[in-house]
């Protein structure tokens, strides 16, 4: 794959269950557009024909289907398809990508939650994505009730981390803490509670803070 443009247009959004990354992003989706700027909007694991496959896999059946080292392999698997067939297709021409999660993900939830070592699922990010990176990473902050109550209230058949315990998703939220510290360039904290139109305006800010030319 080509080398990575530090500023490339790619906009990942991070979070706990029930933040609201849906719903932001398709209101930053119409923000860009009404800008006259071409957006791509996909997702993960998921994004590509095959990493929707994999994603089918993922998220559904019993919260004990997949311990954490083969959940780290299928969507590190999934990201290395979404990468080559969606993102940097979408880069190259020039689009803006809005990704609802990306490597960080794997990292918070892999890592913090289900305890394997960070390094080596750094390891597997190198292989799934060579080294891309999104110029911005917004993470959408929530307590974490009120992501678990959301997001139950939502989900249909993809449940299965919903199936898992208070204390694995308070790890999860303590990963993202601790991730948003370590690269306070890339990681933007954004207050996800409030209306939406509260929360779209912060994102605002900060997606005109990284890219002055859009402000
Ligand atoms: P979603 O509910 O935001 O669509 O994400 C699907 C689930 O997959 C969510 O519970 C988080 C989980 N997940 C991981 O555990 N590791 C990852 O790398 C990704 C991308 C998602």
């Amino acid at each position: 794959m080509a080398q990575h443009n530090e500023m490339a247009r790619f906009i990942s959004f991070e979070g706990g269950e029930g933040g609201g990354k849906s719903t932001q992003i398709a209101r930053l989706a119409d923000w860009l557009r009404a800008r006259a700027e071409t957006v791509v909007v996909t997702r993960e694991p998921g994004g590509s024909p095959g990493a929707e496959e994999i994603r089918a896999l993922f998220v559904t059946g019993a919260a004990d289907r997949w311990d954490g080292a083969t959940e780290a392999l299928l969507v590190s698997a999934a990201r290395r398809d979404h990468v080559r067939k969606t993102i940097l297709p979408a880069l190259e021409s020039g689009a803006w990508v809005l990704c609802d999660r990306f490597a960080d993900s794997t990292l918070a939830y892999q890592g913090y939650g289900r305890g394997l070592p960070l390094p080596l699922l750094q390891n597997l990010q190198d292989i799934a994505t060579d080294g891309l990176l999104p110029s911005l990473t917004l993470w959408l902050d929530l307590p974490l009730e009120e992501g678990l109550r959301r997001a139950t209230q939502r989900k249909g058949g993809e449940a299965r981390f919903e199936g898992l315990d208070f204390a694995f998703h308070r790890r999860v939220a303590e990963g993202f803490a601790a991730l948003a510290e370590a690269e306070p360039e890339r990681f933007q904290r954004i207050d996800a509670e409030g209306s939406p139109e509260a929360v779209s305006a912060r994102i605002a800010a900060a997606v005109c803070a990284r890219f002055p030319d859009l402000a």
